[in-house]
């Protein structure tokens, strides 16, 4: 059986270019980048010429560069770092982020901070009215991620954090799925604090980036050696930093020819499931979405029926709960977008990458009705129409 994978949003496989980039830094380069001696340059040597790639790519200063295990960190980082120097007040985040962002900004209101979560419009976009209303004179951070995991839908940052900047915020965005898939240009946003990863974007796990603007107030969360100008502290991950800058670059490099391809295989997807199964809604903005990006939820089926169905098929796909570490809830995020909890349920995420083909995005096609059919059939709720 041919595996079809369709879940580059949970994760991607890491480019052959990214991997042959990484190797010798776990063997023959393993200096560690704080020491002095040849293996120590080297290492370091790498480092900085990593942080230059991913500089380049966000348009990004390098000293405006912190390196961080992942997009979890990084988000941590933005929003405990940014408002550690302040007591607590106000804090802005939208319906719809991805736990990272959601849980950090539920600590900090354990911690005294008054935290509101703007809702989002039927297609998922931030209500901008209730973001520019929600700013209060203490307000200090607002956080509205790029774009939304489940999804798909990508929010008007620019907009945003100018508005947060007219009151007097910091604005931080989780650009996780974004970068790698969509041209993301710090100054063009005008952000102070925006979040990436590796994994999303054919490089490793484990690592990721905090953009920090010059002149941005952050305190470490991390306490040790003073490493990342002292923003955190931590021998650096050599291997997965080189893998990052080669990934960032080469997604870069790719992003035009990739985009349009996605976008292509996106619309024809949706527009099949759409076609040939009835009783199903599309979730996430219609044209303002990541390019691989396809939600929809199937009325009376669940999610991760339909998702165990298609593994057996050999198509991996994800239920709208993910990311959230196998959870059945019915996601916030889909529960965000107004849809009732049982539609909730027959969520479903589709997530097309650089290597996907038209062919798998066919045989999906016909692989998928049938499984639907026979699920309804076992389902109380369904009648056929
Ligand atoms: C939007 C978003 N933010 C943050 C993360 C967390 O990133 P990481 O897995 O690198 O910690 C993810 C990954 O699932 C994500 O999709």
């Amino acid at each position: 059986m041919k595996t079809v994978y369709f879940d580059h949003a949970a994760t991607t496989p890491v480019d052959r270019r990214v991997l042959d980039a990484m190797l010798p830094y776990f063997s023959e380069q393993y200096g560690n980048p704080s020491e002095l001696h040849r293996l120590g340059r080297e290492a370091r040597a790498a480092v900085e010429a990593a942080r230059a790639q991913v500089a380049a790519v966000l348009g990004a200063g390098e000293k405006e560069i912190v390196f961080t295990a992942g997009g979890t960190e990084s988000d941590n980082l933005a929003l405990f770092g940014g408002l550690a120097r302040s007591q607590p007040g106000h804090l802005i985040v939208s319906a719809i982020e991805h736990p990272a962002v959601m849980e950090a900004a539920r600590a900090l209101n354990r911690q005294g901070w008054a935290v509101d979560f703007i809702p989002v419009d039927g297609d998922g976009i931030v209500d901008v009215d209730a973001y520019e209303q929600a700013f209060r004179d203490d307000t200090r951070l607002a956080s509205v991620m790029f774009a939304n995991n489940v999804v798909g839908s990508v929010q008007p940052v620019a907009a945003l954090a100018r508005i947060a900047h007219e009151k007097g915020a910091l604005f931080h965005t989780d650009a996780v799925q974004a970068v790698g898939s969509l041209p993301v240009d710090v100054g063009e946003l005008g952000v102070d604090l925006l979040s990436l990863s590796g994994h999303k974007l054919y490089g490793p796990k484990g690592i990721g980036a905090l953009y920090v603007k010059r002149g941005t107030r952050l305190q470490p969360i991390l306490h040790g050696g003073g490493h990342e100008r002292r923003l955190r502290s931590g021998t650096e991950n050599v291997p997965g930093i080189v893998g990052l800058g080669v990934a960032m670059t080469t997604a870069a490099a790719q992003l035009p020819e990739v985009r349009p391809r996605l976008e292509r295989l996106r619309d024809k997807l949706a527009a099949g499931v759409a076609e040939r199964i009835p009783e199903v809604t599309s979730l996430g903005h219609p044209t303002q979405r990541l390019p691989g990006n396809v939600a929809f939820s199937v009325r009376y089926v669940e999610g991760e029926s339909m998702l165990l169905r298609l593994d057996a098929h050999g198509f991996m796909v994800s239920s709208g709960s993910a990311c959230a570490s196998g959870s059945l809830e019915p996601s916030h995020v889909v529960l965000a977008l107004g849809l009732r909890a049982e539609d909730a349920h027959g969520s479903m995420r589709i997530s097309l990458g650089r290597e996907n083909t038209e062919e798998e995005v066919d045989a999906f096609l016909e692989a998928f009705p049938p499984i639907v059919d026979k699920l309804r059939q076992m389902s109380p709720l369904y009648v056929k129409g």
